[in-house]
């Protein structure tokens, strides 16, 4: 199913009111996309809602089945639940789908894509497309040059996720809960099973029976779908830190080819979506508030692990709302707007 060239396309945003829906007409705008309508949906708790787009307010809509006709490009991210169920219909009226859920990402009739690495399986789309796992995003943005000029064996992943990631009600437990700790006010975690504020959660989505959460199972598979390669063996433990915004992750990659740091660092400067920020002797390394509000991927850290062979440790951090989620989305669009 090909996107039909237009001079200017009428774009939806479900899930318009939610954390990542905002952002991504925020980028829409920013990135300047060929927009010639923009339609918001969300649910009826928002009916009637206006919401600000080229400095003309938008009225958000009840999401219904009957909505997409005459829709191009719709980006999702209203859930798993309403992804299952809407994006099919959608497709079915001719509007492509790029959706942030996880409903779709393993299906084998639906590329999942991240533009810097996988461009290429775009082609085959069927009316949806999906949009990665925040943390595997900006993981396999890392990898990729890496896998390309060394290939890699093996990841171990920790990382260190934002509560934007769970949404707008987690950023205002963690602020409520901030503020009442510091007033010695009794708190009681709501969205997440325990006190997010000054403490670490090792413990992000549904726990499987082998131990492992959802979450890590995600970065293991997509990560496999999206660099076409199911050699690669990625090991993950995903861990909720009290910031708002912007992932870091720890990762110790083992390569079959040697790479210097050295030749890392030079590796990654020349690839796309990618800033090298690495000068430890001046305090400069990737941080969560440095990637806030940022498109790329910050990487620094970069060093031999000295244990293994071949083997690189390094330190990224990018903002989950924007790369993790919206961004990614649009450069999607953008991308099938460039091969109409
Ligand atoms: P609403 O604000 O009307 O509830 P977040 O992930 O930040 O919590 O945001 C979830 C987004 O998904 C919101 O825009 C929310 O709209 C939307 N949403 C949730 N349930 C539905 C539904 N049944 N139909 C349409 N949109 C929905």
């Amino acid at each position: 199913m090909m996107l039909k060239k237009k001079d200017k396309y009428t774009i939806a945003v479900v899930g318009a009111t939610g954390a990542v829906g905002n952002e991504m007409f925020a980028v829409l705008e920013e990135r300047n996309l060929p927009v010639e309508k923009l339609r918001l949906f969300a649910s009826e708790r928002s009916e009637g809602k206006t919401l600000s787009f080229m400095n003309k307010d938008v009225t958000v809509e009840i999401l219904t089945e009957n909505v997409f006709k005459g829709i191009d490009i719709a980006l999702f991210s209203a859930g798993a639940e309403r992804s299952l169920h809407y994006a099919p219909v959608a497709a079915k009226a001719g509007c492509i789908v790029i959706d942030n859920s996880s409903a779709w990402r393993m299906d084998t009739e639906v590329p999942l894509i991240v533009p810097e690495v996988n461009p290429h399986d775009l082609k085959w789309h069927k009316g949806i497309i999906a949009n990665p796992n925040c943390s595997t995003i900006q993981m396999v943005v890392a990898l990729k040059p890496i896998h390309d000029a060394a290939i890699i064996r093996r990841v171990v992943v920790t990382t260190f996720q934002s509560v934007s990631g769970t949404g707008k009600k987690a950023m205002d437990e963690l602020l409520n809960q901030t503020a009442d700790l510091l007033n010695f006010k009794e708190i009681r975690p709501q969205v997440y099973p325990h006190q997010i504020a000054f403490n670490c959660l090792p413990h992000i989505d549904k726990f499987m029976d082998d131990g492992y959460t959802k979450e890590e199972i995600k970065m293991v598979n997509e990560t496999k779908k999206i660099m076409g390669d199911d050699s690669i063996r990625v090991t993950a433990t995903t861990v909720r830190v009290p910031v708002f915004r912007g992932h870091s992750e720890a990762l110790n990659i083992e390569t079959e080819k040697k790479l210097s740091a050295n030749e890392v660092r030079a590796l990654l400067s020349k690839a796309p979506g990618i800033i090298v920020y690495d000068a430890p002797e001046k305090n400069i390394y990737p941080l969560p508030t440095l990637a806030a509000g940022k498109d790329e991927v910050y990487v620094g850290r970069i060093r031999e692990d000295n244990t293994i062979e071949n083997g690189i440790n390094m330190w990224i951090a990018a903002d989950n709302l924007r790369k993790g989620a919206a961004t990614n989305a649009v450069q999607i669009a953008e991308k099938l707007i460039e091969m109409a």
